[in-house]
């Protein structure tokens, strides 16, 4: 099984999870894409949509949905998103299509969440992909020398404007053994908009796709 068969096996395992009148909140990237490719055959379960990103809704639209906002309809029942990292405590990097403060809030307002990986996310230690954060762009040098100090390497994401308008950083070189930790630190620095460390609000369950087949890991 090659990654895209693998992310599709967790695409589709995560369609399992949706009960009838749910209101989803769905989250971006290319596994999430497949996702949303077989969300047309539970439709008439979903009472309402929101979503993580331009491209998303854009996805969601083409395939017959209404996107409705987070403000208008509250709280969500579940959250579908994939993870760039994932380790043992089902604490997530996010951020590698540019779309974490979305993702992040959605995660939040969501009583469950679901990610859905392949098996190569899976990690002893979040860091050895480079912790994507959004930021202000005229606070950019500044967040950069913070970065640096903590012992990162900041590299911008050149050409990327995120959908709030921002730019991302993506911190090289960062070992995050205690994940809380670094994520209340880097979201004190000014500037900062969303780091994509989901510790403090990991995913309740993963779908992990891999050569054997799917595994379903539980908090
Ligand atoms: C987007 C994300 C994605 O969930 C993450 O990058 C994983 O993407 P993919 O499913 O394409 O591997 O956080 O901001």
């Amino acid at each position: 099984m090659d990654q895209s068969e693998k992310k599709k096996l967790a695409a589709r395992a995560a369609i399992d999870q949706i009960e009838s009148g749910i209101k989803l909140g769905v989250g971006s990237g290319s596994t999430v894409n497949y996702f949303i490719d077989l969300l047309p055959e539970v439709k008439n379960k979903i009472d309402n949509v929101v979503s993580s990103s331009e491209a998303t809704s854009e996805r969601l639209k083409k395939n017959g949905f209404e996107i409705s906002e987070l403000s208008e309809v509250g709280d969500l029942d579940l959250y579908i998103d994939g993870a760039d990292e994932v380790n043992q405590n089902l604490q997530l990097i996010k951020g590698g299509g540019g779309a974490l403060t979305r993702e992040k809030i959605l995660a939040a307002a969501s009583y469950k969440f679901v990610c859905i990986i392949d098996d190569s996310k899976l990690v002893d230690t979040l860091g050895k992909f480079p912790l994507p954060v959004e930021v202000i762009p005229m606070a950019r040098s500044y967040v950069s020398r913070q970065f640096i100090k903590i012992g990162g390497k900041p590299i911008l994401r050149e050409g990327f404007i995120t959908d709030n308008g921002n730019q991302i950083i993506d911190i090289q070189s960062l070992m995050i053994t205690n994940p809380e930790i670094m994520e209340d630190r880097l979201s004190r620095i000014p500037g900062v908009v969303t780091v994509g460390i989901f510790a403090y609000r990991g995913a309740d369950i993963i779908l992990s796709s891999g050569k054997t087949g799917l595994k379903i890991i539980n908090k």
